[in-house]
């Protein structure tokens, strides 16, 4: 072994070292097990802390989930958020049960009763087929959604009987024909099945936006190219737009044309905020055609992926909070938002994380990770390399084996339950009845070690209406001029950027 070290010429270290210089790759390879184990204390580990990864698999498990001794984080640091509790609580569950939402506009004719709480995309190909097969179960066993990702609606989506958003992607996998373009006949068949309760246009995700997705060669099996309708072995890079419209416009028309080969389901779309002048635009086209999705789902620039460029995930894209806030103003602003739901996505595991997101305008919540972990994810960061040790997001038939789908879709049941009581408890707390009741002001947040702010600080609500006719709030006014319903392209023909620099909020687009 000395000598092949000496011999090769890859690797310095191992050529300088020979036999110690293995032990650095040894090393790297355990780098994350040794992190976790060792080094890590409860509150460093990224992008889930020990604190909120431990949480989640005790309430997956439902054993004790309460903290001795008071809480392990700074309450002086930056950005240390809290609720407002209030004297006059409530037993939020003497008067509620789980609470639901209805999603379906004026246009919709099957609307449905969503959970506050859901599996946020992952397709299969990204995850396992058990790990598909016990998230589904556990969807149906909890009463909430599971949504199918971009990869396609598959037999193990629909083997647990549990409801199912199906997502179409740039790559229109299971609805396309053979040179990539859309199917409308595909379309209809698989989404008049009666366990398809809602439609999801994929626009982008948090994290990789502008990129499409991306499955590395090594997950795409015999079964996941059939289902796709690509090459073996192949990486499988959708493309970053998609090729049935280009305009907000378009956008529109493709809301419609699956509703009505749905036979009227609620169609929405998903998107991770990049210019905002073209969230605007989508809200002009929806004004001058009177065609509405269902839903939106908003997704954080900190929201995970099965595999994405590093400066993606790290340096593009909106995150949550500000997304959420702007999609909730823009809609108020246009008086849209009493015919679409908000769903929100990034790093939402924990009843607080719920609630914050309530408060800033979203009505239902979605989890990607969170629902990895119930399913046993020990976060090992290797999803894109076919070795997750958990089975969970790889295609290795000696490693899928060891997730057992009885065992775990009760664990992904009992998660999505201790969160949405847990939500339900703080609810309580502060005196809400309702989700719909919380508003910006219950959350605090400390934006510097002598400042705090209410999120209504932050994020001021805009009057309803007061995007139709000027003067628009100050902060829209450049927005406004350079968004136009027939183009994504934000339109800067004639804009002095001189005049809005001064702007006590300005937003360039
Ligand atoms: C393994 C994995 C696969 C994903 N696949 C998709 C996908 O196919 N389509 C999509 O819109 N989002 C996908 N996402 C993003 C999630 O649906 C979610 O929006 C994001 O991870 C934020 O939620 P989280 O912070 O709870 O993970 C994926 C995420 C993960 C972790
Ligand atoms: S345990 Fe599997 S699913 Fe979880 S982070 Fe590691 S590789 Fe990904």
């Amino acid at each position: 072994m000395g000598v092949l070290d000496i011999m090769q010429t890859k690797q310095a270290i191992r050529r300088n070292f020979p036999l110690f210089g293995r032990l650095r790759y040894l090393f790297e390879s355990i780098r994350p097990e040794i992190q976790q184990y060792f080094v890590e204390s409860d509150t460093t580990g990224r992008p889930f802390s020990r604190m909120f990864r431990s949480v989640i698999y005790q309430r997956s498990k439902k054993v004790l989930d309460t903290t001795p001794f008071g809480t392990q984080l700074n309450v002086y640091d930056n950005n240390y958020e809290w609720l407002s509790h209030s004297i006059t609580a409530i037993d939020y569950f003497k008067i509620n049960e789980h609470p639901r939402v209805t999603v379906g506009g004026p246009q919709c004719t099957q609307p449905y009763s969503s959970s506050v709480f859901n599996i946020s995309a992952m397709s299969y190909g990204s995850l396992s087929k058990n790990a598909v097969m016990a998230l589904n179960e556990g969807a149906r066993i909890g009463s909430f959604y599971h949504n199918t990702g971009e990869g396609g609606l598959t037999d193990y989506h629909l083997a647990g009987g549990g409801d199912v958003v199906w997502q179409i992607g740039t790559g229109y996998f299971g609805c396309r024909h053979a040179d990539g373009n859309f199917n409308p006949d595909a379309f209809a068949e698989k989404a008049k099945h009666p366990q398809v309760k809602m439609i999801e246009i994929k626009l982008s995700q948090g994290a990789k936006p502008g990129h499409g997705g991306i499955l590395p060669a090594i997950k795409v099996t015999p079964e996941v190219a059939r289902i796709r309708l690509v090459e073996v072995g192949k990486e499988v890079d959708s493309p970053p737009f998609h090729r049935k419209f280009s305009t907000p416009l378009g956008l529109l028309d493709f809301v419609k044309q699956l509703r009505d080969l749905s036979d009227g389901k609620p169609i929405g779309f998903k998107l991770c905020i990049g210019h905002r002048s073209e969230f605007i635009a989508i809200c002009k086209a929806m004004v001058e055609t009177d065609i509405y999705p269902d839903f939106i789902t908003v997704d954080g620039g900190e929201g995970g992926t099965g595999a994405a460029p590093l400066e993606f995930s790290n340096s593009v894209g909106m995150p949550l909070r500000d997304a959420l806030a702007f999609v909730y103003d823009c809609l108020t602003g246009f008086n849209l938002k009493r015919h679409i739901k908000i769903i929100a996505a990034g790093k939402i595991a924990t009843g607080f994380d719920l609630v914050k997101n309530f408060a800033l305008g979203a009505d239902i919540c979605n989890s990607a990770r969170g629902m990895m972990m119930a399913l046993g994810c020990i976060q090992a960061l290797q999803c894109h390399a076919n070795t997750c040790p958990t089975g969970v997001a790889t295609q290795a038939p000696h490693l899928v084996k060891g997730l057992v789908v009885a065992e775990k879709r009760v664990r992904v049941a009992n998660f999505h339950h201790e969160t949405v009581k847990s939500a339900g408890e703080l609810m309580g707390a502060a005196g809400i009845k309702h989700p719909d009741d919380i508003h910006r002001v219950y959350i605090h947040r400390r934006v510097s070690p002598n400042k705090v702010e209410t999120y209504l600080d932050s994020f001021p609500y805009i009057p309803a209406g007061s995007l139709f006719e000027r003067p628009y709030p100050k902060s829209f006014e450049l927005l406004m001029k350079i968004s136009r319903p027939d183009s994504f392209q934000p339109d800067f023909s004639g804009v002095d950027f001189v005049e809005y620099s001064w702007a006590k909020k300005p937003m360039t687009g």
